[in-house]
Parts: structure tokens; C-alpha cells; sequence
């Protein structure tokens, strides 16, 4: 049977889940967006405000800041209002953090602007993923999570070109007064269409089921997964849901307690395997290896054409292979590129294109596992009742060790140097490899209630055997 006349059978709309998880992913957008942004602006800030390395460093950082606060609160009260309200929300917190960082007239007021920009960053990367997990069909669930990582990808890219695209219209000293000011403020384009667009998708069938809008959820689960699965499924949500006290002490039940240790653990080793190092100082780390500036640009574009690539890549996997495995090869492949890299260094070997060679393996390899999967498992491993609050959890923490790793990585270059950098993100790759392996389920295929189960028989077979 062809896979359209298969999901016809099955009275799958595709089409129409694509589209809602399209608009959700506009959130990626700006998420790539607005961490990447800063990489042009810096430059021509840095001579306005007259910035010394601290308040450089500072200017940088403060969007995760707003982002930590964001992915802390998303949690709760998406739990509480709704997925859909809260979305909407960092829509609008976004476009007021891009009106605000491209008008300020001090240092302060920049800072302050793009604090509230982090929140609404951080409310949408926790959410758009757990959103998008809770309206797909189990069978497409990777894939259609996983557009958000295409379109934080994108967002990165993007912003690249619309930065040198706008210091190029100008005089070098239009680009100190007012260049820096369009890059941010463009970010109102895609922020206020990201709202608008939003007024148009459905809340999320789980949400409404769990606040007593039964006929409402399955209304819509009915559109994306035809009448019969959607009776099936929504009698699947109301057991687990009656199952479920909706306190967060559920997650330290001992089923939970593994789902939260990888949820956690996850998120942290997406960024301190140094994916993050890579991403923001890329033509630094070219420089390093005798690139002249031009190069290290050009590089770096490669470098964001070979993320998009193989995210695209990861799309068609993700539901194919599945998660585990494409997680394994992925921190492989990260663990072997990134300490040759670490070892080009200590020789001193890296003139002519190996390390760009590698470095290109490093996101290649991030981008097929790493990069959309641990988003996805994020969203997908917590339990309906209390998922918002627990997604949250996993997300502050990711948000912290990306912080951590940006401030932490020019002062190690300079410190410890390049070859023990590179080799402690070998160590911490090795580390993603051995703890997928020992402890990450396979939840391709699986309906969210299934996945849900399977930590509640964990839990039992483990209060069983004492452990
Ligand atoms: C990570 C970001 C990273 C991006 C790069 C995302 O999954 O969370 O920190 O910049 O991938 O593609």
C-alpha cells in the first residue's frame, strides 16, 4: 500500500499536522535567530558603546540569562493557561526584546532589552517541541518535532546573511550608529508573524483533555488522526491522565526518576559536548588555524550549510532508525572528530583544510543526533500531567550549560588552550555515548501514553528487585 492510500486507510491528515507544526516552528526560527544575531552586531556595538571584554562578554550572554528565567516559567504555566497562550506570549516578548535592542541609547538598555527577548526564547524552545509532540501522530512524531530544529538551523543561517547584507549598506559609520539597530529589528518580521500565525493553530488535545475540554480535544484529534485512532487515543489520555495526581513529585516516583535523570542529562551534554563553541565562535576557532578573516567567514557559512544539511538528513531518519541509534552514531562520530581536532592542535598540525574537515564531521554528526533528538526526547519522555513543568526542568538546564559553555570557552582557549578544549568535549562526547547506551529508551513509533507506561513498568520492576 502507497503511504498516502496507507494514511488515507488510517485517516491520517498529514497535511494539516504539518501545517500546525510549521507555525509552532516559527518559534525555532526565532530562536535561531535571536542567538545567533548577536555574532554581527557585536562588532559595531562594541565601538558605540565603547565595550571592554567583560561588558562584550555580558552583552552576549544576557539573552541565555533571559532564556534560563524563560524555560524556568514556561513550564508552569503552560501546565496551567495552555500551550497554545503561552506561545503566543513569547511571540510577543520577542517582538518587544526586537524593538527594544534596536532602539536603546545606553549599554544597560540593550541588556535589559534582550533579557526579555531570552524569556521568550526560552518559553518557546520548551514549548514548541512539547507542543508539537502532543498534536502528532506517533508515527510521525520525530520528524514533525524535529522542524523545530530545522528552523532554529535556519534561523541561524539566515541571520548570517541578513548581517552581512545589512553591513554592507552603508558607511562604516552608518554600521556603528544604525547597522546593529536593523539586525535586531528585523526581528520583528518573523516575531509578529510567528502571532499571527499562531491565532490559527488548535491548543493541544492533551492539554484540553487534562482541563476537562474533552470534546474540544478530540475534535482535533480526530483532524489529525481520523475518527476511529482518535477514540482510541483519547480513551489511551484518560486513563494515564486518571492515573496521574498532576503533582510534579510524580517525577521522583521510581519510574520517573530515570525519565527525569535522562531528560536532564540529555540537555546538558547537548551543549557541553561543545556544539555552542563551534556555533558562536567558529571564525575565531578558523582563525586559530592561520584562516585569513575572509576565510573564516566563508568557512563558517559552510559550516552553517552542513547543520542544515544534515538536520534535513536527521528528518527523514529520526522515525526511520530511530532515536537511540542516531544518537549513538552521532556521539561517535562527535567523540572521534572533535579530539583529532584536539590533537591537530597539540602537534600543531592544522594549516590547510583538516580541521575544517572535522569540524564539518563534529556538526554533521550534532546535527543528525544531538542536535533535534534531545529536544524531542525532552518533549516526549515526562508524563502528560506534569510534561510542561518537567519539559521545563531538562530546558533550564540546558539553558544553564549553554551559558556556561559560551563564557567559559574563550577563557579556556586562553588558558588551557586549544587542545585540552577540544579534548575535554572528546571526554564529554565519549560520556554522551556511554550514558545513551545505558540509559536512553527507544520511544520511536510509540504513542505518548505507551512511552508513559514504560517508565511506570521500569519503576515497578525496580521497586521489585529492591534496587
Ligand atoms: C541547540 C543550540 C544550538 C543549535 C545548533 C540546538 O539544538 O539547542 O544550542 O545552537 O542546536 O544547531
Amino acid at each position: 500500500m502507497s503511504v498516502l492510500s496507507r494514511q488515507q486507510a488510517e485517516g491520517t491528515n498529514l497535511g494539516f499536522v504539518t501545517l500546525v507544526s510549521i507555525v509552532a516552528a516559527i518559534g525555532g526560527l526565532l530562536f535561531g535567530y535571536d542567538t545567533a544575531v548577536i555574532s554581527g552586531a557585536i562588532v559595531f556595538m562594541q565601538q558605540k558603546f565603547h565595550l571592554g571584554p567583560g561588558m562584550q562578554g555580558w552583552a552576549v550572554s544576557c539573552l541565555m540569562i533571559g532564556a534560563i528565567v524563560g524555560a524556568g516559567f514556561a513550564g508552569f504555566l503552560s501546565d496551567r493557561f495552555g500551550r497554545k497562550k503561552m506561545l503566543i506570549v513569547a511571540g510577543f516578548l520577542f517582538v518587544i526584546g526586537s524593538i527594544g535592542s534596536a532602539l536603546p541609547a545606553t549599554i544597560t538598555e540593550f541588556v535589559w532589552a534582550r533579557i526579555v527577548g531570552g524569556i521568550g526564547i526560552g518559553i518557546s524552545s520548551t514549548l514548541v517541541p512539547l507542543y508539537i509532540a502532543e498534536i502528532a501522530p506517533a508515527r510521525h512524531r520525530g520528524s514533525l518535532v524535529s522542524l523545530n530544529q530545522l528552523a532554529v538551523v535556519i534561523g541561524i543561517s539566515a541571520i548570517y546573511f541578513v548581517n552581512m547584507w545589512v553591513a554592507n549598506l552603508g558607511s562604516p559609520t552608518w554600521d556603528i550608529e544604525s547597522a546593529w539597530r536593523w539586525m535586531f529589528g528585523l526581528g520583528v518580521v518573523p516575531g509578529g508573524l510567528f502571532i499571527i500565525l499562531l491565532l490559527f493553530v488548535p491548543e493541544s488535545p492533551r492539554w484540553l483533555e487534562r482541563h476537562g475540554l474533552g470534546d474540544r480535544a478530540l475534535q482535533i484529534l480526530t483532524r489529525v488522526n481520523g475518527p476511529t485512532r482518535a477514540r482510541v487515543e483519547l480513551s489511551e489520555i484518560r486513563d494515564t491522565l486518571n492515573d496521574e495526581s498532576g503533582n510534579i513529585g510524580l517525577l521522583f516516583r521510581p519510574g520517573f526518576r530515570v525519565a527525569l535523570l535522562v531528560g536532564v542529562v540529555l540537555a546538558i551534554l547537548q551543549q557541553v559536548t561543545g556544539i555552542n563553541a563551534i556555533m558562536y565562535y567558529a571564525p575565531e576557532i578558523f582563525k586559530q588555524t592561520g584562516a585569513g578573516t575572509n576565510a573564516s567567514l566563508i568557512e563558517t557559512v559552510i559550516t552553517g550549510a552542513d547543520n542544515l544539511v544534515f538536520t534535513l538528513i536527521s528528518l527523514w531518519l529520526i522515525d526511520r532508525v530511530g532515536r537511540k541509534v542516531l544518537l549513538l552514531i552521532g556521539s561517535a562520530f562527535m567523540t572521534v572528530s572533535i579530539a583529532i581536532v584536539g590533537y591537530a592542535f597539540y602537534t600543531g598540525n592544522t594549516a590547510g583544510p583538516l580541521v575544517l574537515v572535522l569540524i564539518l564531521v563534529f556538526v554533521a554528526a550534532f546535527a543528525v543526533s544531538f542536535g533535534p533528538i534531545v529536544w524531542l526526547v525532552m518533549a516526549e519522555i515526562f508524563p502528560t500531567s506534569i510534561r510542561g513543568r518537567a519539559t521545563a526542568i531538562a530546558s533550564v538546564a540546558l539553558w544553564i550549560a549553554d551559558y556556561a559553555v559560551s563564557q567559559s570557552f574563550p577563557v579556556l582557549l586562553n588558558s588551557v588552550g586549544a587542545s585540552s578544549t577540544f579534548w575535554t568535549f572528546g571526554i564529554l562526547s565519549l560520556v554522551a555515548f556511554i550514558f545513551t547506551l545505558a540509559l536512553v529508551p527507544e520511544t520511536k513509533g510509540k504513542t505518548l501514553e505507551e512511552i508513559e507506561r514504560s517508565w511506570g513498568r521500569r519503576g515497578t520492576q525496580s521497586t521489585s528487585t529492591g534496587r
